[in-house]
């Protein structure tokens, strides 16, 4: 959805632009081109992807800076840099990128026969071996429910218990497929896409770093600055859905005495659409992983 994020990004105030998740560097270079006002600070965890960043934003020269941290640790990245910790808007365009989708050394795919890797830092403790032969049935049930719509968490769990030590992708995508009755194996997509994003997102903890995140770039953002968040699945909308409502509307404050001022109440963003975008046909020809992709945007109010 480049398109629809460099449209948005159109009319912010000049400064920093955040990449919260620079990747390879494709939207950060669609967003450079366009806004020659803007300079751009891209983090990412994977040391791979910075470098790929790094090659593909060189001509851009000083405007870029990348640096290596989780997104939700921009307090200590903008006191590392020396910046003043002012955004004219952020992206976070979440979860898995294409290259480590691709490399069957990083472990992400069921398409791939490679090690039960998954981590996108690939110097964090937490790998998908830990998650498959070590969490009980129960954890890995709950992980599974929480993290993906698969309805057969529970089959899935016995099995992946039963099989340990479960050593690469392959065997664990035979297992989860073996585990899901044929019936329901023709339906939406490969039938371990959905187990596979779970285990991917306990790995990483995606969904715990998220709304600190966001509230830390809200928090940076000027007066006219746009807030920009592509999700790809369910779990991880609702958290941007709720932390964008919390922002744009009023708290109700039952039982203060009347007549109190109540400053806090100020709203001081606004949703850009209240409904989620999705990517168009023209997108979807050209990346089939947009499919389940929304993207929402916020923007702080002038003062
Ligand atoms: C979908 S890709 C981004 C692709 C990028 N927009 C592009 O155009 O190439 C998501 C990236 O975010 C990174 N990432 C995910 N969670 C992160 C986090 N909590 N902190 C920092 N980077 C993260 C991943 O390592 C991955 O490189």
């Amino acid at each position: 959805m480049v398109h629809q994020v460099v449209a948005l990004a159109a009319d912010v105030p000049p400064g920093t632009f955040l990449d919260a998740t620079v990747g390879g560097g494709g939207h950060a270079a669609a967003l450079l081109d366009a806004n020659p006002d803007l300079d751009l600070l891209g983090l990412d965890r994977d040391q791979m992807a910075l470098v790929a960043a790094n090659e593909r934003l060189a001509r851009f020269g000083s405007r870029v800076t990348l640096h290596r941290a989780r997104f939700d640790q921009l307090a200590e990245v903008f006191a590392e840099l020396g910046h003043d910790g002012r955004l004219s808007g952020f992206l976070f365009d979440l979860g898995v990128s294409s290259p480590q989708l691709d490399r069957a050394d990083r472990g992400f795919s069921f398409r791939h026969d490679g090690p039960l890797d998954m981590r996108m830092d690939q110097s964090a403790d937490r790998s998908a071996d830990i998650v498959v032969n070590e969490y009980d049935r129960s954890e890995l049930i709950d992980l599974i429910r929480r993290n993906s719509d698969e309805r057969f968490a529970s089959r899935i769990a016995s099995a992946i218990i039963a099989a340990r030590p479960l050593r690469s992708t392959a065997e664990l995508a035979d297992v989860v497929v073996s585990a899901i009755p044929a019936a329901a194996r023709r339906r939406g997509g490969h039938p371990a896409k959905r187990t596979f994003q779970a285990i991917r997102i306990e790995v990483n903890d995606e969904l715990r770093v998220l709304r600190p995140a966001l509230e830390q770039a809200l928090g940076a953002l000027i007066g006219g600055g746009r807030g920009l968040v592509l999700t790809y699945h369910s779990g991880e909308d609702r958290i941007v859905k709720h932390c964008f409502r919390d922002r744009t509307t009023v708290a109700h404050h039952h039982g203060l005495p009347r007549g109190l001022p109540v400053a806090e109440t100020k709203i001081e963003f606004q949703l850009l659409r209240p409904a989620a975008r999705q990517p168009d046909d023209q997108e979807l020809a050209a990346n089939p992983r947009a499919a389940s992709a929304r993207l929402r945007a916020i923007e702080r109010l002038a003062a």
